[in-house]
């Protein structure tokens, strides 16, 4: 796919980004069938500026771009949305070329600059609100943290509507024409970008969204895919509309019981627990072998639920695979605190439930501290305790729905 244009945005902005159709994946978690994109723009201000750069493997091309529409070296302001390397990645060239660049960013921007690039650098914290002075033009700063990164902002160019978001509203997918309004149809590849990268942090997204309202809008320019030119409201309004989704799927009185059972030993006990759980109050339990199911739907109950009980037997001084993914998948920002727990059977001597809990515990959630691990099979004449357990984490759980009401 050849890669040399430029494309125009508005009178004063021009993308200088990079195409990257043959990526598998991104960031080792995400699948990126259409490829990608990294969205870099340069603003033709007096002062001249560039917003966001690309990753540093596209260098050349970004550069060979930005040599075309003016001297490299009298670049006066790097403005920074984020900082993750798909996007800072060629600040440190840029440096090289325009050491008196001021690289502009919200303040953690700046602090993971300082760690990423190693040396000293000329730098202006952003705030909200703030306006960064182009010159002849003004970028007017909205604060957008924790999308998908603390260090994140949003720049809007005043004289030409134009709203620079990065991560925000993009998506994987790579097209030559890069203008939403011939690229094709992209809208499975943005609802997968949303799901991955910005669904954890839906309430921040809607704060965001809530902010941007206020603004006339002619483009949005994301760090990702198509730029945003005659259906921004479109993805906004779909930004919004899975955020409030995301934010209602959280279920307050339900346990997810995932479990993994080499004999049917651990699934018994799962359901003796859940029916203690019951005896506690008005709790939902989802009990689920886990062994075969997908990991998008082990992700769908973590996000439902408002705490888990983790089963699972001990294998050779160890947990099992299916437990490794499934701590993949718990997100400390979105899961934190959640009250979590485990139980299961073992043979010899029972390593799962510590290495189960150490684990919780460092995922930040609320562990119960109480485990039932039990040797080998469970018997009617124990099923007392099993149950007991049970209610003793569904009691501990209605106390949690208490208190946070
Ligand atoms: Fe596209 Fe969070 O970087």
């Amino acid at each position: 796919m050849e890669d040399n244009k430029i494309i125009s945005v508005s009178p004063n902005t021009q993308w200088i980004g990079a195409l990257d159709p043959d990526l598998k994946t991104f960031d080792v978690i995400m699948e990126t069938e259409y490829g990608t994109t990294y969205n870099s723009y340069y603003i033709n201000s007096s002062k001249k500026t560039i917003v966001d750069t690309v990753k540093i493997n596209f260098w050349d091309v970004f550069y060979s771009k930005l040599s075309k529409l003016c001297n490299p070296s009298e670049i006066e302001y790097i403005v920074v949305n984020h900082t993750e390397p798909d996007h800072s990645g060629s600040i440190v060239k840029m440096l090289e070329i325009a050491p008196d660049a001021t690289i502009a960013g919200s303040a953690t921007a700046i602090k993971f600059l300082n760690d990423i690039i190693g040396y000293d650098f000329k730098s202006k914290i952003l705030k909200d609100e703030d306006i960064l002075d182009l010159g002849n033009l003004k970028l007017k700063i909205v604060g957008a943290p924790n999308l998908h990164w603390p260090d994140s902002i949003y720049a809007y160019l005043e004289e030409d509507k134009i709203l620079f978001t990065c991560d925000s509203f993009g998506s994987h997918y790579c097209h030559p024409a890069m203008y939403d309004n011939q690229v094709g149809n992209f809208d499975d590849a943005f609802k997968y970008y949303y799901d991955v990268i910005l669904k954890p942090f839906h309430k921040f997204m809607l704060n965001a969204i809530e902010k941007i309202k206020t603004l006339e809008i002619n483009a949005i320019c994301p760090g990702h895919g198509p730029l945003l030119t005659t259906h921004w409201k479109k993805y906004v309004d779909l930004s919004e509309k899975y955020s409030i989704e995301a934010d209602r799927i959280l279920k307050k009185n339900r346990v997810f019981i995932p479990y993994v059972s080499a004999y049917g030993y651990t699934a018994e006990l799962a359901e003796k627990i859940a029916e203690g759980i019951h005896l506690a109050g008005d709790i939902e339990t989802l009990i689920c072998n886990i062994e075969e199911m997908p990991l998008s739907k082990i992700d769908e109950y973590l996000a439902s639920s408002s705490a888990f009980l983790i089963g699972s037997p001990t294998l050779n001084q160890n947990t099992l695979l299916q437990i490794y993914q499934l701590f993949a998948l718990i997100n400390p920002v979105r899961d934190r605190t959640k009250l979590a727990g485990t139980f299961g059977s073992f043979g010899w001597s029972g390593e799962s439930a510590k290495i189960v809990q150490s684990v919780l515990k460092n995922l930040k959630l609320d562990v119960f501290e109480n485990t039932l691990c039990i040797k080998f099979k469970p018997h009617q004449k124990d099923f007392s305790d099993y149950i007991n357990f049970g209610k003793a984490f569904g009691e501990k759980f209605i106390k949690k729905i208490k208190n946070n009401s």
